[in-house]
C-alpha cells in the first residue's frame, strides 16, 4: 500500500519532460550528422560551441565547421564502420567559430537511423582530466630538464670537489683528515641524490616489447604484501583475456609499485583495502605527440584504495615533482608515473573522494608493426 501511495505521489509531481529539453540542458555539445556528414541536429551546448543557432548549423556539411584534416572525421568513419562508440582525448578545435579549445570527442553510431552518428564534445569533466593528464606530461618534461641540468651542472663540479678533497687528504694532518672525509662523504651523498633524479632524464627511446600486465601486477602485489603493504587486503579483479601491453616490463613494475605504495600509505591502518583491476575498453584513442598517428589505448588498469582521498589543493599539481604531504616523502613517485606512462603513449588519471581513490592507467596493446626498440 505504502509503495503504491508514494508511486502515485511521485507521478503527480513529475514535470512534463521531453527529450529535446533534456538534450538542450545537457552541458556537453551534441551534434548529429547523417551518412554524408551533414549536420542534422545540434543541442544548445553545440550552438554555443559553434557560436551559431541550430537553424544555421543544421543542413551544413561538417566540413564547413571543421577543417578537413580534423580527427573528428576519422572518428565518425570509425564509429560508422565498426558500429562502435569511439572516443578521442585531446582533440584540438581551432576554428574561427569555436576558438582554440581542447575537447574529448565521442562518436556514437545511432542504430535506429543507420548512417547517423552522434558526436558528443566534452569541454569539461573528461577534458579537464585530460588537461590534468597533459599537465602531467608538462610536469614530466620540466623534471626531465631539471634532471639533465643536475647531471651537468651539479655532478661534474662535485666530482672536482671530491677529487680535490682526496688530494688534500694525502698531505693533511690527522685532524684535518676528518674534514676532507666529510667533504668526500657529503659530495657522495649529493651525487646519490642527483642519481635518483637520473631516471627522469631522457635517454634512449625505451625498450618496449610484449608485456603481460597481470604478471607485472602479481609481482607488485607480492612485493607489497611482503613489505610496505603487509597489513593491506588486496582484491584483484582481472580480465584474463587481456592482450599484452606494448611496454617496458621494468618501467611498468615501477609505475604500479609507486601507485600501490601510495595507496598503501593512504589506507587506514585497520581494514585497508586496495583493489586492482584490469579491463579492455573499446574506442579510446589519443594522438601520439609529434605525429599524425593515433594510438588506441584499450588496456585499463585501475588501483583503488579506501583511504581519505587526495587533498583538493594538491589535485592540480599532483603529478608535479616534489609535491608531497608526507614528512619523509620525495614527491617523485607520481612524477615518475607520469613520465613513464607518457613515454608509453598512455594516459594516467585519477578520481578521488573519501574512501574511494582510483588511479586509472590506460595503455596501448601490442599491435601489428610494433617492434622492439
Ligand atoms: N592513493 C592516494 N590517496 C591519497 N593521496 C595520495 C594518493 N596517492 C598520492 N597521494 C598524494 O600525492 C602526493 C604525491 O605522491 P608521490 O608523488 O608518490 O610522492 P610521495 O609519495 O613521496 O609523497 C602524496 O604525498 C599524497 O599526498
Ligand atoms: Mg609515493
Amino acid at each position: 500500500m505504502m509503495g503504491k501511495a508514494t508511486t502515485l505521489a511521485r507521478k503527480r509531481t513529475q514535470p512534463a519532460l521531453d527529450s529535446a529539453a533534456v538534450l538542450g540542458a545537457l552541458p556537453a555539445a551534441v551534434v548529429v550528422v547523417d551518412g554524408e556528414n551533414v549536420v542534422v541536429f545540434v543541442n544548445g551546448a553545440a550552438e554555443q560551441l559553434f557560436s551559431s543557432g541550430a537553424s544555421y548549423l543544421c543542413g551544413l556539411p561538417l566540413t564547413d565547421l571543421l577543417p578537413p584534416d580534423s580527427p573528428i572525421f576519422s572518428l565518425i568513419a570509425q564509429a560508422h564502420d565498426d558500429a562502435l562508440v569511439v572516443s578521442e582525448y585531446g582533440v584540438v578545435l581551432d576554428t574561427p567559430r569555436t576558438g582554440h579549445r581542447t575537447v574529448t570527442v565521442q562518436a556514437v553510431p545511432i542504430n535506429e537511423t543507420p548512417g547517423c552518428v552522434l558526436l558528443s564534445l566534452h569541454e569539461q569533466s573528461i577534458a579537464l582530466k585530460i588537461g590534468g593528464q597533459l599537465a602531467s606530461r608538462n610536469a614530466a618534461r620540466s623534471v626531465t630538464a631539471m634532471a639533465a641540468m643536475l647531471a651537468h651542472e651539479v655532478k661534474n663540479p662535485l666530482s672536482g670537489i671530491r677529487g680535490a678533497a682526496q688530494l688534500l687528504e694525502q698531505t693533511a694532518s690527522e685532524d684535518d683528515r676528518v674534514l676532507t672525509r666529510l667533504i668526500v662523504d657529503e659530495a657522495d651523498r649529493i651525487v646519490s641524490l642527483v642519481d635518483r633524479m637520473e631516471v627522469f632524464s631522457d635517454k634512449e627511446p625505451i625498450d618496449r616489447g610484449s608485456v603481460n600486465i597481470h604478471q607485472v601486477l602479481e609481482h607488485v602485489r607480492r612485493i607489497a604484501e611482503n613489505g610496505f603493504g603487509r597489513k593491506v587486503r588486496f582484491v584483484e579483479s582481472y580480465d584474463p583475456s587481456l592482450p599484452p601491453v606494448f611496454g617496458n616490463r621494468d618501467q611498468l613494475i615501477q609505475v604500479f609499485l609507486n601507485l600501490v605504495k601510495n595507496a598503501s600509505e593512504a589506507v587506514p591502518a585497520d581494514n585497508g583495502e586496495i583493489v586492482l583491476t584490469t579491463a579492455y575498453q573499446h574506442g579510446v584513442r589519443i594522438a601520439v605527440p609529434g605525429t599524425d598517428t593515433r594510438r588506441h589505448l584499450p588496456l585499463v588498469v585501475t588501483i583503488q584504495d579506501n583511504g581519505p582521498g587526495i587533498p583538493e589543493d594538491l589535485r592540480p599539481h599532483l603529478f608535479d615533482a616534489f609535491v608531497t604531504t608526507k614528512p619523509s616523502g620525495t614527491g617523485l613517485g607520481l612524477a615518475l608515473v607520469a613520465k613513464i606512462i607518457g613515454d608509453h603513449g598512455g594516459i594516467v588519471e585519477f578520481d578521488s573522494m573519501p574512501r574511494r581513490t582510483i588511479f586509472r592507467v590506460m595503455l596501448p596493446m601490442v599491435e601489428e608493426g610494433d617492434t622492439r626498440a
